[in-house]
């Protein structure tokens, strides 16, 4: 049993992925995409997504960091990925599953799903750049453009084209974030092809997750947005323990606060102070979903844009990075 942090372009970048997993043990994480267009991008390109690069491909806690690519052309996608396994990743993945329009109009991510051969070209000409014996090649789509009806055939086009791995996020393009996510298909493609596959889509619990895995029938899931919610949730699905509606897990939100003040820290670091408040606001906003405490907290910042007194505001709150345990 497997469980991964998923790619989140503008959430889940290397701030908020140093603090997942260190609140839970994940197996793997895979990195926001890079956009691979008409060039081999520069080092600081890869970098940029993927700092954990310059920290042997892991997080600070140690989970490995797959870097993701997302592109339509074989070979710029291919010279990208000869170029980054210089660097170590713990892995290469590709993206078919973003459904941003802006994204689909270059051709890349989910609007690939209708060209399965696009698919195939793209993997095996990434896995004849990869050298054998190095960073794994695996993929990432979802169950179609508009229906799932060629879901399968694009998973044998990427299992032929030499990927390792699939997840599958149990969405088309159309149905977009809207729930259920469509398990049973997970399973349908699990079927069809010899490599591993990952469920992914709509885990916002353990129960979820339990019923993810029996419809699936696949071992190994990909959080994402409920692992923003309740970065303990991949750590009570190891433990096969129930969260129970309504417990209010005191020790687990004391646990958090100084998580959320290393992270603001973090994030002031790295950001103009004028684009530091929206990345806080943007996880709290999400935390408050499962914690009370963090309705609270949420409330407070909210109307506040001013990095400086966001700072005077978690401090008056006894919230400070030098908190944060060794
Ligand atoms: C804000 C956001 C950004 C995302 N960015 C990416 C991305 O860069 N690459 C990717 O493959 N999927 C991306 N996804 C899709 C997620 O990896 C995941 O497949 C999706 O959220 C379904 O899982 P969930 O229901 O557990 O959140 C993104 C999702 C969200 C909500």
């Amino acid at each position: 049993m497997k469980l991964y942090l998923a790619p989140m372009e503008g959430l889940a970048d290397e701030s908020l992925r140093r603090v997942l997993t260190a609140l839970s043990r994940y197996d793997l994480a895979v990195s926001e995409f890079v956009r691979v267009s008409t060039t081999v991008l520069p080092q600081r390109a890869f970098f940029r997504i993927s700092p954990e690069l310059g920290n042997g491909g892991r997080t600070r806690a140690g989970t490995p960091v797959q870097v993701q690519l997302m592109g339509s052309d074989p070979q710029m996608m291919a010279r990208n990925a000869a170029r980054l396994v210089q660097w170590s990743p713990a892995g290469v993945d590709l993206n078919f599953g973003c459904p941003a329009p802006l994204v689909n109009r270059h051709r890349g991510g989910a609007v690939l799903l209708d060209e399965p051969e696009t698919l195939h070209a793209v993997a095996a000409a990434v896995r004849a750049a990869m050298p054998l014996g190095g960073p794994p090649l695996s993929a990432k789509m979802r169950l179609g453009v508009k229906d799932p009806r060629r879901a399968v055939e694009c998973a044998q086009a990427l299992a032929d084209g030499g990927i390792e791995r699939l997840v599958v996020h149990a969405r088309t393009k159309l149905d977009g974030y809207r729930p259920p996510a469509h398990w049973p298909w997970v399973a349908r493609i699990a079927e069809a092809v010899r490599i591993p596959v990952v469920a992914n889509g709509e885990v916002w619990t353990v129960a979820d997750w339990q019923r993810c895995r029996s419809e699936s029938g696949v071992a190994d899931v990909m959080l994402g947005r409920g692992a923003v919610v309740d970065p303990f949730l991949a750590r009570d699905i190891r433990a096969a323990r129930q969260w129970e509606a309504g417990d209010p897990r005191a020790g687990d939100w004391a646990a958090l606060v100084p998580e959320i003040a290393a992270f603001w820290a973090d994030v002031r670091g790295r950001l103009a102070p004028r684009h530091a408040p929206g990345r806080l606001k943007q996880w709290l906003n999400l935390l408050r979903r499962r914690f009370a405490q963090a309705e609270a907290l949420y409330q407070c910042v909210r109307p506040v844009n001013d990095a400086r007194q966001i700072d005077a505001l978690l401090v008056a709150r006894g919230i400070h990075p030098a908190a944060r345990a060794a």
